[in-house]
């Protein structure tokens, strides 16, 4: 139900008009409020998880998923069986595709986009839900053969598995409270955040990256959710637009990361999640002890970010098509970047734990999840009865 539609009395317009007056006024337009220290000592690290060699979440994603091959789909139904089995209450959207690729002749390739989405339960998936994306592409480079792409990008799609687990239980429990106290469909916009979580297929060039021979999945999703549109009155007119913030990881899991802040226009974003960082090391919740942040660029003047600095991935058809981007990738890239050595081996769970920890911090600062983060004493007990 969207604004305009819901039967307000007049009380509650009047109150929810002041509310907004009062936001307009107090707040610049992207702020929000931080986690308190109680709640960053909450978020889960899922170190246990994500170990390259035995993690639950990572260690069956760790083989050759070239698209179109057995190992793609049996990564595929990791990731479908891990949401049905742990988060049954995310929504799951295939997007197919397939194309010719300059080495597979006239073969059509299939891609996968696995989509996976939690909106509040009033909303009913309408164009009134703005979404938090977090990306990260699942497929591995078709040579050298038996590559792994352990930090490309099996280890982010791991960090971001961990992530919807870590925030699930927050989301039901602050919409249940919003449902309780009347307010669900009302339209008030901090309620009506929903979060998405896109595992994207075939960013890999086959033979020699270009604008077709890359990011096959991407472009085929951003092109459908271009052309998707919501009913006519609702706060956004496609899936794509509905995006507030698409934050793409990429290349993470090794030790010693430097992540620039890319883009002018999300530096807000950047700030905030370097703001975690740097508020978890000082609470010293934090595994990893480097020499310098992973996010060290929160104080970039104006005029240092490059005028097309930005690197081709899976962000490019949606930023052209005007999505905000946050791209969290390292530059330099780690040594082993498109080798046969970026495996298992050279992945540094601390840094794989603590990157865990900062983007659920982020998405729950985002999805205004601070109240509800902690465990109940009630659930302390009988997480420790089982
Ligand atoms: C998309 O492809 C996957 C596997 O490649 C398959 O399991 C799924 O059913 C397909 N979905 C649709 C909607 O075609």
């Amino acid at each position: 139900m969207g604004p305009g539609t819901s039967n307000l009395s007049p009380w509650r317009a009047l109150l929810s008009l002041l509310g907004l007056i009062y936001a307009l006024l107090a707040a610049p337009v992207q702020a929000y409020a931080e986690l308190s220290d109680s709640t960053l000592r909450n978020i889960p690290s899922g170190a246990d998880v994500l170990n390259p060699h035995s993690g639950a979440l990572l260690s069956p994603i760790l083989v050759p998923r070239v698209p179109g091959t057995p190992g793609s789909v049996a990564v595929q139904r990791h990731i479908v069986d891990f949401f049905a089995r742990e988060l049954p209450q995310w929504r799951l959207e295939w997007q197919n595709s397939t194309s010719r690729t300059p080495v597979t002749g006239t073969t059509d390739i299939p891609f996968a986009n696995l989509v996976f989405t939690r909106d509040p339960p009033w909303t009913k998936g309408n164009g009134d839900v703005g979404r938090l994306a977090l990306v990260a592409h699942y497929d591995s480079l078709y040579k050298p053969e038996g590559f792994i792409g352990a930090t490309d990008s099996a280890a982010p799609c791991a960090i971001l598995m961990q992530a919807a687990r870590g925030l699930d239980a927050a989301l039901t429990k602050k919409w249940t409270a919003i449902e309780e106290s009347g307010d669900a469909g009302l339209g008030l916009e901090d309620d009506e955040k929903g979060i998405q979580i896109l595992f994207l297929d075939g960013e890999e060039a086959w033979e020699t990256w270009s604008d077709t021979d890359s990011l096959y999945g991407a472009r085929s999703l951003a092109e459908k959710w271009e052309a998707e549109t919501y009913p006519a009155q609702s706060t956004y007119q496609t899936p794509l637009n509905a995006i507030n913030l698409f934050v793409l990881l990429d290349l993470l899991g090794a030790i010693d990361p430097h992540v620039p802040s890319y883009f002018p226009a999300t530096h807000w974003a950047y700030q905030g999640m370097a703001n975690i960082e740097t508020r978890m090391r000082k609470l010293g919740l934090l595994d990893t002890k480097p020499k310098n942040p992973f996010l060290p660029e929160s104080h970039k003047a104006v005029g240092r970010f490059r005028s097309n600095g930005f690197i081709a991935d899976d962000h490019v058809p949606f930023m052209i098509r005007g999505v905000p981007i946050l791209h969290v990738i390292p530059m330099p890239f780690p040594p082993t970047w498109h080798t046969i050595d970026d495996d298992a081996d050279h992945l540094d769970l601390a840094s794989i734990g603590d990157w865990a920890k900062i983007v659920t911090a982020f998405a729950a600062e985002w999805l205004e999840l601070d109240e509800f983060m902690g465990q109940t004493r009630q659930e302390i007990r009988s997480r420790s009865e089982l």
